[in-house]
């Protein structure tokens, strides 16, 4: 074998071997600041859907859901190394439909059948580390206004849902149904402040 091949395998192995050898991140501070994020989230759209329903009916929340929902995940994923979405196998919009890493984490968090459940693992991905998080999202009462039996729904809101979803795929769910997860991945170091001052200020 050429010896720069092998000095240069050799190279590689060690730099793996210091790689994993490294104290990796405290594991507890990531999940803390995971458990927050989606906290404030579900709590921040929660309000915005009561509010918009009692001030513009069901129909006119539809708006407030479509361009709320991913301008507060794009606020939480405003830290360096951060990105924050929602994920379900049964979609409204594709641009929710899970990567490989949140398939796997959806299959294992639907097959219980209730709580509020956390899946969490560290993946390498073209040399980039990254500490992923899903957290169950179930049905509310308030979500099966749009997320219910659509036979049960006014001609008003499926004409509003097929026009702006024609592949909804998020109705028939009921009270308590596994809906679906927040999403979670914080790049690794890049997302080491994030966790810091979320940790600190929520
Ligand atoms: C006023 C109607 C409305 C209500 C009420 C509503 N949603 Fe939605 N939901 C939508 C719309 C519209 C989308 C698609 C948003 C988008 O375009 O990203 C959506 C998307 C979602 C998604 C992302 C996955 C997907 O299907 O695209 C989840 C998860 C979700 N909703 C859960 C809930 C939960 C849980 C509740 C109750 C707390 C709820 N929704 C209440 C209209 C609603």
């Amino acid at each position: 074998m050429h010896r720069g091949m092998i000095s240069g395998i050799l190279g590689a192995l060690a730099a793996a071997f210091i790689f994993f050898c490294q104290k990796g991140p405290d594991q507890e501070q990531l999940i803390s600041a995971s458990r927050k994020v989606t906290d404030s989230y579900m709590g921040e759209l929660k309000m915005a859907l009561s509010s918009a329903i009692s001030q513009s009916g069901v129909v006119g929340a539809v708006d407030v859901c479509s361009e709320l929902a991913p301008e507060v995940a794009r606020k939480y994923s405003s830290a360096d190394g951060w990105e924050v979405r929602r994920v379900s196998r049964k979609f409204r919009n594709a641009h929710n439909a899970p990567d490989s890493f949140e398939s796997q984490g959806l299959e294992i968090l639907s097959a219980k059948a209730q709580g509020d459940d956390e899946y969490y693992t560290w993946d390498i991905q073209d040399g980039q580390r990254a500490f992923r998080y899903l957290r169950t999202i179930r049905m509310a009462v308030l979500c099966v206004n749009c997320h219910g039996d659509a036979a049960a729904f006014s001609p008003e809101l499926r004409q509003v849902l097929s026009t702006k979803y024609p592949n909804d795929n998020a109705t028939g769910f009921e009270v308590g149904d596994f809906r679906g997860a927040f999403s979670i991945k914080i790049n690794w170091p890049q997302g080491k402040a994030g966790v810091d001052s979320i940790n600190h200020s929520l």
